[in-house]
């Protein structure tokens, strides 16, 4: 049996990588799907791919948001997965002395504001029928300190804060809408393009960063979008306010353990 039928979905950044692998898990148990993405070309091809609407929305932007709301006024499920490293356009200092305040806020209005105003929106199209599931699409990078990604780890941060706030807020109000979020560790997905570089360089790069993963690789996508599955289905009815980490086991220790 399709564990999401008759679920009306909206993932945002789902053009490609995580976004898009859950919008598939989602299609593959039965629910309709609305893929948004600020990219419009990549989008594009992603909903002719699997099959689903479009929309273009960037998260950013309020008037994207109200837009989204008069064209979809429920839900059944919302997804904010679409975020920036800050490092898309090359690597750039974000580490606490020398990030620019542009490339900080930068980060934190597409990662903070747009989950923010997709919560925002979740609640108001949920609050009709009472129920629905918010996922928020946090990091690792959001439990612990990133030296050289600073704005990014504050940023996953206060999502994994600004989740359970939600979650409590709606429960307060009587209303059974969930909302959890996912923190993953590296997932190979085009983000990490512009990180890895090419040929050797690549291999030794990403040698260097599973070195203390216990498990010894990156995630996949589709590894994420099973729990995102989870939290949208009604197996999760009791979940809300709650964090699921995926990162091949690197929170449950410490590189400075010993006898590791
Ligand atoms: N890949 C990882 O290792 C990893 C690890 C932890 C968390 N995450 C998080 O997972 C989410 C998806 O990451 P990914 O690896 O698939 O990244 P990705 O770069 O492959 O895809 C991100 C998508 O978001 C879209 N996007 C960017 N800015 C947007 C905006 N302002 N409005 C709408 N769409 C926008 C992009 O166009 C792109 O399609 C992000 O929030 C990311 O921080 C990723």
């Amino acid at each position: 049996m399709h564990r999401l039928s008759g679920k009306f979905c909206v993932i945002t950044g789902a053009a490609r990588g995580i976004g898009k692998a859950i919008a598939k898990a989602f299609i593959d148990e039965g629910a309709s799907v609305l893929l948004t993405d600020k990219d419009a070309e990549t989008l594009a091809q992603a909903g002719q791919e699997l099959g689903s609407p479009t929309l273009v929305l960037d998260v950013e932007k309020e008037a994207d948001w109200d837009h989204l709301a008069e064209l979809h006024p429920t839900a059944d499920v919302v997804v904010n997965n679409a975020g920036i490293t800050g490092f898309e356009a090359g690597l750039a200092p974000h580490d606490p002395e020398n990030a620019s305040l542009e490339d900080w806020r930068a980060v934190h209005r597409i990662n903070l504001d747009g989950t923010f105003m997709g919560c925002r929106y979740a609640i108001r199209a949920m609050k009709e029928k009472g129920a629905g599931s918010i996922i928020n699409i946090s990091s690792r990078s959001g439990m612990v300190g990133i030296p050289g990604a600073a704005a990014y780890a504050s940023s996953k941060a206060a999502i994994r804060n600004h989740s359970k706030s939600v979650a409590l807020y709606c429960a307060q109000l009587g209303l059974n809408i969930r909302c959890n979020s996912i923190h993953p560790a590296a997932i190979m997905t085009p983000m990490w393009e512009p990180m890895l570089g090419e040929g050797e360089q690549r291999e030794a790069a990403i040698a260097a960063m599973v070195k203390d993963t216990p498990m010894q690789r990156f995630g996949e996508a589709e590894e994420v979008a099973a729990i995102a599955v989870l939290l949208a289905s009604d197996e999760a009815r009791y979940i809300t306010g709650t964090e699921m980490t995926i990162d091949g086991g690197i929170l449950a220790g410490s590189a400075a353990a010993p006898g590791s």
